[in-house]
């Protein structure tokens, strides 16, 4: 295929690692603005802060710490500290034996079989937003992140909650991104070990959203029962999950947090990277057209359902370079207790261990033309391949994503649906401009003529 060559906006780093107080004000505006310029080529970079930073990106070293020694660093406690009030005690954020059985209990909810089960579900939540895009006048511009959220929140609360959460839809629809836009100052507040009633921007608002969602999904959960739900969504299925070792279920408490982890953690990553998907395709006519052959090739006019999955392979390569280029959990954290070598650079005990996805997903060492967008690096036949953690949209090792199949199913399902049914024109004028805060935004709407084709 003949190209264009797209080289879309990518984040300026730091030129040299940041002192304080530069990396906080960074941390609050742009968190990959703390990414000094050299770890886009070398393969562990310190920074002295304070607070001290290592930022760990050659393949080596990330797999030291999220596999081969994963339980000596353990998730970051900064990163857990700062989601406690909305997760509490659940999975995501757990350690040790707490963390195994409760994975345990939930990773068969998560397998392919099990999931595609949702299949029709995501294919409704795409063509209601198609069904919306025909009742809009046609030359309104669409904030495209804003109708990909309200697909993947249609998608995460009718598989996760089916039939009857108006409350908690609701809950969380009203504070949800104000919620995310406000989070950094409150990880300013737990990184400089502030008096967390200290107040901040957003403080209170953060707050009444915490107690909002945690009572409607309580309210859920103590009249849910799983037999009269008929197993049919994930909540009724988490209810009878169990430890596979030693049979033990999960108390309410622990259900609630999980809940609110599942319908939090599944719901912007996945809009962000149908968003971002959006806007690679609108910039490269190419792409959109190989994609909607195929699509119409795969499927004709039918429903996308779980037998045209396999089919849909260059839906799937666009995906792979859009979650590359913007990987919508920009950053994992982890915490080093000991002095230890990675990457031949010694890194004291007490050092943050930062590991940027996005500039791993970007470094000149390992990547040929790193911010170019070209899917063909992900071909079935593609001579390179990437190495294991040199592309981790979804991380690596034990805690890997739990998600990451719901995730690329789904996204897999509307893509297809969205470019089957139009073309997509960024308004001129605008691009959007990637900010790392909990997760990869555009900072702000992305808008666009949405262009139907029939
Ligand atoms: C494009 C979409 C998504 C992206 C990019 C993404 C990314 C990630 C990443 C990078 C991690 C690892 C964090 C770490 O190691 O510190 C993670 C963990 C997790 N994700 Fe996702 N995720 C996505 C979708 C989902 C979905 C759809 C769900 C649930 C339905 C989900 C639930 C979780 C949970 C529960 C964890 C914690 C797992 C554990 O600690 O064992 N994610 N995700």
């Amino acid at each position: 295929m003949t190209e264009t060559a797209i080289f879309p906006p990518r984040v300026t780093p730091a030129a040299n690692p940041l002192r304080f107080p530069i990396n906080l004000f960074k941390l609050l505006s742009n968190n990959l603005e703390i990414v000094p310029e050299q770890a886009y080529d070398e393969e562990v970079v310190l920074a002295r802060g304070p607070p001290r930073m290592a930022f760990i990106t050659g393949p080596d070293a990330v797999e030291t710490v999220l596999k081969t020694r994963h339980a000596d660093f353990p998730k970051g406690r900064l990163q857990n500290e700062v989601l406690e009030p909305l997760f509490g005690n659940a999975m995501i954020s757990s350690h040790g034996k707490e963390w195994r059985w409760q994975r345990g209990a939930t990773a068969p909810l998560f397998r392919h079989d099990e999931l595609v089960r949702y299949v029709p579900t995501m294919y409704e939540a795409a063509e209601k937003v198609v069904e919306q895009w025909r009742m809009a006048p046609e030359d309104e511009p669409r904030p495209i992140n804003r109708d990909m959220m309200h697909a993947t929140f249609g998608v995460i609360s009718h598989t996760m909650l089916y039939g009857g959460a108006d409350d908690v839809i609701a809950s969380i629809e009203k504070g949800h991104a104000e919620y995310f836009r406000q989070v950094n100052w409150w990880v300013l507040n737990r990184m400089l070990r502030l008096p967390r009633w200290l107040p901040r921007p957003g403080g209170r608002s953060m707050r009444r959203h915490e107690r909002r969602l945690h009572d409607a999904v309580r309210g859920l959960v103590l009249n849910r029962d799983a037999k009269a739900a008929d197993g049919a969504d994930l909540l009724s299925r988490l209810l009878v999950a169990k430890d596979p070792e030693t049979g033990r279920r999960m108390s309410e408490e622990q259900l609630v947090n999980n809940v609110i982890a599942f319908l939090v953690a599944g719901y912007d990553t996945t809009a962000l990277a149908l968003s971002w998907a959006l806007f690679l395709i609108s910039q490269s006519p190419e792409w959109s057209m190989c994609m909607r052959a195929e699509v119409d090739r795969i499927a004709g006019d039918s429903p996308i359902g779980p037998e045209h999955l396999e089919g849909l392979v260059v839906v799937e390569q666009v995906l792979r370079e859009s979650l590359r280029l913007y990987p919508t959990a920009p950053i994992i954290v982890r915490d080093i207790f000991e002095d230890v070598v990675l990457g031949g650079v010694h890194v004291p005990a007490g050092t943050i261990g930062i590991i940027p996805i996005y500039t791993i997903h970007r470094h000149r060492r390992f990547w040929r033309e790193p911010d170019l967008f070209d899917p063909s690096r992900f071909a079935p036949d593609a001579a390179a391949k990437p190495n294991r953690y040199q592309f981790l949209p979804f991380g690596a090792g034990p805690r890997i994503c739990i998600g990451a199949t719901f995730a690329l199913i789904e996204a897999k399902i509307m893509l297809a649906t969205f470019i089957r049914a139009a073309d997509f024109k960024l308004l001129p004028g605008f691009l959007p401009r990637p900010t790392g805060q909990m997760f990869l935004t555009a900072a702000g709407d992305i808008p666009m003529r949405v262009h139907l084709r029939k």
